[in-house]
């Protein structure tokens, strides 16, 4: 397979195989479990908790395809489960990259600058062994390490499968298809050079404030990508305009750094979106007029208009092809992180012709909340 340009100039000191799981703190992990399954068609995966020896937290593991999510709760005060969610409310604490080597990646990555989280640790049950190492990036979010090779129990040694007679039929959510950071005013550039220097990425986009602004607010970002071109994360600052942008609501709401959006991959966004919408994800809704000059504007595509205006998603064209994107609303109780759903047909940019029409629909929901 050849990779597309962007990711040529790479240089993969760290070859990462994929996303392994994402884990978020929040403040009831038996709720949001049902919400991923009944709301997002994620199916129960496994379990730890009390009944499996931990003392002070439990965790659920739901998974549709490729995708692993695990909820985290503190089950006592006084715990850093509980402290997180204080300040940050419910939100991504871990991104998990699948590597070969836990015990390289982690050296690489400290011998280049990185502040540890957790040194190497080998972990081992009936089903073998796993390693897992751990580094931190911006705010309190942290990179583990996951080294599978010699594993094959369920989740992760430690996790008992979670049986459970409620698997509603999954929406068709694939893989992480790229996962969005908002840090503070002026420090993304320092995180540019973090992923470039501590973890081999490239800067493969960027975009500055004339190009993602409307009337009133403004944003920077740059997608940094690994060498394989499997790990994308763009990572957005602030930029001064006449009122407060969406980053700065992130930023105040969430009380620093953090993960802004999780995009997901769909081979039939259309459908997806369909048994989304019917199960109550609510999505950001353009005008109907941005339909009027679409195909203007993208040219020939092979679905149909009628849906796409119906449910509102979005399309963008690049160079290599076109892609179709829709955003949720933020999806707990602080107007914090939120989830994209993504079908790429060939493109490998992230919907730069619809940062206008989708930040100007996220300026409405702000100026809902009085806090534009
Ligand atoms: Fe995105």
């Amino acid at each position: 397979m050849t990779l597309p340009k962007l990711y040529a100039q790479a240089q993969d000191f760290m070859p990462i195989n994929g996303t392994d799981y994402l884990e978020l703190y929040v403040s009831n992990a038996k709720q949001a479990a049902h919400f991923y399954k009944s709301a997002f068609g994620f199916s129960s995966l496994a379990y730890a908790g009390l009944e499996t020896g931990l003392r002070d937290r439990e965790s659920y593991v739901v998974v549709q395809d490729k995708i692993r999510i695990v909820l985290t709760s503190p089950l006592k005060s006084g715990t850093d489960y509980g402290r997180h969610i204080d300040q940050h409310g419910d939100g991504v604490k871990v991104t998990a990259l699948w590597v070969d080597d836990a015990t390289y990646a982690y050296n690489a990555a400290i011998e280049r600058g990185a502040r540890s989280y957790m040194e190497p640790v080998r972990e081992e049950d009936q089903h073998g062994y796993v390693v897992r190492s751990g580094i931190y990036t911006y705010g309190e979010v942290v990179h583990i390490f996951v080294e599978r090779n010699n594993y094959n129990g369920i989740f992760l040694p430690g996790f008992q499968k979670w049986e459970t007679h409620y698997n509603p039929e999954p929406v068709g959510l694939k893989f992480v298809d790229h996962m969005v950071g908002n840090v503070e005013l002026g420090q993304m550039n320092y995180w540019v050079e973090f992923y470039e220097k501590v973890m081999g990425f490239t800067q493969i986009l960027s975009f500055d404030d004339k190009e993602i602004s409307t009337e009133y607010t403004a944003l920077m970002s740059k997608v940094m990508s690994n060498g394989n071109g499997r790990i994308k994360f763009p990572i957005n600052e602030p930029a001064p305009g006449k009122k407060r942008s969406q980053v700065d609501e992130y930023l105040d709401y969430y009380e620093g750094a953090g993960v802004q959006h999780i995009a997901v991959a769909t081979d039939n966004i259309i459908d997806t979106v369909t048994k989304l919408r019917d199960r109550g994800v609510e999505f950001l809704r353009v005008p109907g007029t941005y339909y009027d000059t679409l195909l203007d504007r993208v040219g020939q595509i092979d679905e149909d208009l009628a849906p796409l205006r119906e449910l509102g998603i979005l399309v963008d064209r690049d160079d290599e092809g076109y892609l179709l994107q829709i955003f949720t609303r933020t999806i707990q109780a602080r107007p914090t992180m939120f989830f994209e759903i993504i079908q790429r047909k060939g493109a490998t940019s992230f919907g730069k012709g619809n940062f206008k029409a989708l930040f100007e629909a996220l300026e409405r929901e702000q100026e809902l909340r009085g806090t534009l």
